[in-house]
């Protein structure tokens, strides 16, 4: 069985086609970065005019990588939710008119499962285990126990972690998104140069939740003081402290709900989840008997093969979307 799935829910246009719920026979991502660049950030009335003028052929070009026309699709799955409202109605419309004009099955995805579900289309792991979705928009530590049901331990309160290196970056002069340079840059700096502080949160009532407001500014305030000449650490020392904090504030989260939910695997995705730091933190989890899984690079960011891939196992249950359903911009059930 054939599965097209689009992603449009931010500045990504992309469309797959997925055989069987683990073959990748075609993963087309068209990024906007470039023209979203002079602006620092997603624009998102840009944003939903590109995907408008670029969902069609990315679609075309998807079906020309697999070889494939559109009578070899068996069913269409559009991510819906959570997203720039804008672009994820230019997706949805556009999955809508291709499945109803080909009669087709048509499956509407939630973008924080396909997130947490991408490192099943090439590593699968047995459910229940904990999952780790950290991005630009989203950073959430969650029970999972199946393909659909999930429970939410902790979230952000405040900037997403992606976000935090996003801000970060953009004081550096890096150009969004700047994740990837950070860590770059992170490489040739010493990680224990300067020790960020921890963000003090209501542990209590919220044991997972996480901060990271506090730390980009920490970190922006350390950035003036060298270029102002007050301070001897350098751009790479603070990058790979700054790194360092942030992924460890969230070790910490992720060893703890290991220990308190008993659960002995963990997957992670989302864009962060290509940072060389965080992974080799969460590969370290082995050693203490944990199974750990992440997407290729590939898979980390927004894809359409996550949204396919996740349309398989619905599909498989019989669970399908109706053509009036809405794109929703916040999380939903
Ligand atoms: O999942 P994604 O493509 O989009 C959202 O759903 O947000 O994630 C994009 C985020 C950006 O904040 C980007 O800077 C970050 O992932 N990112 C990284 C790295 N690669 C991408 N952050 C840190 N280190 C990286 N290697
Ligand atoms: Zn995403």
């Amino acid at each position: 069985m054939i599965v097209l799935g689009i992603e449009t829910s931010c500045d990504e246009c992309s469309a797959s086609l997925v055989e069987d719920g683990h073959t990748i026979l075609s993963n087309i991502i068209a990024t906007q970065i470039e023209l979203h660049k002079p602006y620092e950030g997603v624009v998102p009335e840009l944003a939903s005019r590109l995907h408008t003028e670029w969902i069609s052929q990315v679609v075309q070009s998807a079906l020309d990588k697999a070889n494939l026309t559109v009578n070899d699709i068996d069913a269409v799955a559009v991510t819906s939710r959570p997203g720039l409202l804008g672009s994820l109605l230019v997706g949805v419309s556009f999955a809508k008119g291709f499945a109803a004009s080909l009669n087709l099955p048509f499956i509407t995805i939630d973008h924080i499962r396909a997130h947490l579900y991408a490192s099943q289309i090439e590593h699968p792991l047995e459910y229940p285990y904990l999952g780790v979705l950290v991005s630009g928009g989203h950073t959430v530590i969650c029970r999972v126990d199946d393909y659909d049901t999930i429970e939410v331990l902790g979230t952000t309160i405040d900037d997403a972690i992606g976000e935090a290196f996003d801000k970060v970056a953009k004081h550096y002069g890096f150009g969004y998104p700047g994740g990837v340079a950070i860590d770059r840059l992170a490489r040739t700096g010493n990680p224990v140069a300067f020790l960020f502080p921890g963000p003090k949160l209501n542990v209590m009532d919220h044991p997972y939740d996480i901060s990271y407001s506090g730390l980009k500014t920490a970190v922006i305030n350390q950035l003036d003081s060298f270029w102002d000449g007050e301070s001897e650490k350098s751009p790479e020392n603070i990058a790979a402290s700054f790194q360092r904090a942030a992924v460890n504030m969230l070790m910490k989260r992720v060893r703890q709900a290991l220990k308190e939910t008993g659960l002995k695997r963990l997957s992670a995705g989302g864009g962060v989840a290509a940072n060389s730091y965080l992974r080799s933190e969460l590969l370290s989890l082995q050693e203490g008997g944990y199974g750990v899984s992440f997407p290729s690079l590939k898979l980390c960011t927004d894809n359409g093969a996550m949204i396919a891939a996740l349309a398989y196992r619905y599909l498989q249950d019989g669970i399908l979307s109706d053509f009036s359903e809405a794109p929703h911009a916040r999380v939903t059930a």
